[in-house]
């Protein structure tokens, strides 16, 4: 795909990922939409980025919301990348220290955060990329999702963001294939561990020596250019579709995570 003059929505658009997407994809000659529920980290990625870059406060589990976002970056030009990198909450291991199971709800908030409102972006996204004329390649756009590798190898404490995840990289092939007779693919990136505010209260050094030692190579924590840089290639590259790429050093977790 030709990134120039496409619009791109990127849902978390003012988190770690989604803003590092956001400077990539404009760089490369796209308008971006940056969509994210935090006014002040979206406001200063669109500021930073100028002409060209919108941001739209919006909360991904709420569908009007969304809508309100796609309609804004429909307004852009022609809609053909969709980015979904927005975060959520993590969940609590099953039985807690005295054997008490864990709340049900914090296992259906994770879900209803991370999959179905991922779900929730890609219908919708979808059907507005639809409305894109084709290259002439018969391509209209790509949608890319965000799972981790928590959705193979989910460590202690998981079970949810791991069933969240493992469903996003489930359903990226039938989601490429119920899309492909438009010209849409879906791709899916499983990341390892990515510095990014995700680690709101941790210091950057010690959490890159931490995760890093558990890191085949190269042995530090992946940076959020490096998770735009795949998504700028998902975009340009026709030929990936409808699969997951794990972007993790080659790590992968133990029980524990990296120890
Ligand atoms: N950082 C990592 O190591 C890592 C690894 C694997 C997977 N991931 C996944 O990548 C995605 C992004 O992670 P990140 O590290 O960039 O996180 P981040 O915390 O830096 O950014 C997430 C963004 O999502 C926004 N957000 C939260 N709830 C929202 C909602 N309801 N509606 C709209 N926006 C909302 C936040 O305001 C924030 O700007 C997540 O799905 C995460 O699970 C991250």
């Amino acid at each position: 795909m030709d990134i120039q003059g496409a619009v791109a929505l990127i849902a978390g658009g003012g988190g770690g990922f989604g803003a590092a997407s956001a400077r990539r994809l404009h760089a490369a000659g796209a308008k971006v939409l940056i969509s994210d529920l935090d006014e002040a980290k979206g406001t200063a990625i669109a500021d930073e980025l100028g002409d060209g870059a919108v941001f739209v406060r919006t909360d991904v589990t709420d569908e009007e919301s969304i809508q309100a976002a796609i309609d804004a970056a429909l307004e852009l030009g022609p809609l053909r990348i969709g980015v979904v990198a927005h975060g959520g909450p993590g969940g609590p291991r099953t039985l807690d220290r005295d054997n008490q199971p864990a709340p049900q709800a914090s296992f259906d908030r994770v879900i209803a955060i991370f999959l179905q409102a991922t779900y929730n972006l890609d219908r919708l996204l979808a059907a507005a990329i639809a409305r894109s004329e084709p290259a002439e390649s018969g391509e209209r756009g790509v949608i890319v999702n965000t799972a981790s590798i928590a959705a193979y190898d989910g460590t202690i404490g998981q079970t949810a963001y791991a069933a969240a995840k493992g469903g996003i990289v489930s359903m990226t092939l039938p989601l490429a294939r119920d899309l492909a007779p438009l010209g849409i693919r879906a791709v899916t990136i499983a990341p390892g561990t990515f510095l990014t505010p995700a680690y709101r209260d941790a210091d950057p050094e010690q959490l890159d020596a931490y995760w890093g030692a558990a890191v085949p190579f190269p042995k530090r924590m992946g940076r959020a250019e490096e998770y735009a840089q795949l998504v700028q290639q998902v975009a340009e590259n026709v030929y990936l579709n409808g699969e997951t790429i794990r972007l993790d050093g080659g790590l992968r977790f133990t029980p524990k995570g990296a120890k």
